[in-house]
């Protein structure tokens, strides 16, 4: 059992990484570690799972000299060896893969029954079932197994930390290990489990919040003022959350940012795998404004404010991932019918600033 941050209990049900840690014990490469302060251009492609991320990008942007990062999140640990293959055969710069860590279930059945009937004339609108709302530890175990005989050069995480075997492991394998945080009390935490770095991720940030209580309302301090809450910490910060532009790399980087991580920038990337849909409705006009919401997937996370949000995110309890499981086959519908209206449109506060074009054209920009 552990405590939240607000005082109440659950099961954590992360698994131990006990296999991994003895494959590993006889390879020390720290000598020849990676770190972000080596990079020639200090921007780090942010993972984004769920399509954006390909190997095509973070292979584009890594050969610019930045770091371009592969989303491990919702794949198959055979999937993601095959996308670290593939990123290799593309470029031999440094790249970075993202983990999602388990989250402990936090919903009761007849909460999930009640949302999954809220949610029934949304799929009979797209003629679909809506998914089995499954709790997984999305192919954990295995997924630290590939990471350990991959060895990419960064491994981040974010919604929790593994244990701290799981990060020595990977440390001897010569992996960087960055922690994404979003407060001084999860940074303090990471920090004493041993990692090398921190993904800061402010409020303004697109997609998930890395809130590591999963039923805590995320600190919404500003990016610049977490980063400054954090600047007595003795460890490189990486700065996440609404950065667009060169300007706004130099403003993170004078607020103690030793690089900065930018998702939405990419997501109109030639490169990224982003839905058609999402790319559109990112540059057509037709939505002004981002919010935050549990609707899609049981945890906060930003997006455009759509017609599903604005009808759900009243009602919509806490509870990831058996409402991401909940929503998955009503979410591909409206991408497959091209309807911006029905499926998670994240994007960060700075949405409207982003480009299209090469991902090198975008990472230009982004220099300081
Ligand atoms: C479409 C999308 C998917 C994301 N997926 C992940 C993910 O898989 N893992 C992760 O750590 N962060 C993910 N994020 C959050 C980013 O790491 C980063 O915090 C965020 O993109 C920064 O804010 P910005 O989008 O305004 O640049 C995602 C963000 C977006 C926009």
């Amino acid at each position: 059992m552990r405590t939240t941050a607000n005082g109440s209990t659950f099961s954590c049900t992360k698994p131990p990484a006990t296999k991994a840690t003895t494959t590993l014990d006889k390879q020390d490469s720290s000598a020849a570690r990676f770190t972000i302060a080596a990079l020639a251009v200090p921007v780090i492609q942010a993972p984004m799972a769920g399509g954006p991320s390909t190997p095509e990008l973070a292979a584009a942007v890594s050969s610019q000299g930045g770091l371009g990062f592969l989303a491990a999140g919702y794949k198959t640990a055979s999937a993601v060896k095959a996308e670290i293959e593939a990123a290799r055969k593309l470029t031999n710069a440094p790249l970075g893969v993202n983990v999602f860590v388990p989250q402990p279930s936090v919903i009761g059945a007849e909460e999930l029954e009640q949302y999954a009937l809220s949610l029934a004339p949304d799929g009979e609108r797209f003629g679909i079932t809506l998914g089995h709302p499954r709790h997984d530890d999305d192919d954990w175990d295995n997924k630290i197994e590939v990471l350990l005989e991959q060895a990419p050069e960064a491994v981040s995480f974010t919604f929790d930390l593994p244990d701290r075997t799981v990060i020595t492991a990977l440390q001897q394998r010569g992996v960087y290990v960055i922690g994404t945080v979003t407060s001084r009390a999860e940074a303090v935490r990471a920090l004493e489990s041993g990692v090398d770095a921190l993904c800061v991720q402010g409020p303004e940030a697109g997609g998930h919040r890395g809130t590591f209580d999963p039923a805590a309302q995320p600190d919404d301090q500003s990016l610049h003022g977490l980063l400054e809450e954090l600047a007595g910490l003795q460890v490189p910060l990486i700065a996440a959350g609404g950065i667009t532009t060169g300007e706004d790399t130099r403003a993170a980087l004078s607020h103690g940012a030793a690089a900065v991580q930018a998702g939405t920038a990419f997501l109109r990337a030639d490169e990224a795998g982003t839905k058609a849909a999402h790319r559109l409705a990112l540059s057509s006009g037709r939505f002004s404004t981002t919010s935050v919401t549990r609707a899609f997937s049981g945890r906060n996370a930003r997006g455009l404010a759509n017609e599903f949000m604005r009808r759900h995110d009243g009602e919509a309890p806490c509870g990831y991932p058996e409402i991401h499981h909940l929503t998955t086959p009503l979410r591909a519908a409206a991408a497959a019918a091209g309807d911006p209206e029905w499926l998670n449109l994240w994007a960060g506060t700075g949405f409207a600033r982003t480009m299209e074009g090469p991902a090198a054209s975008i990472l230009a920009a982004l220099k300081p």
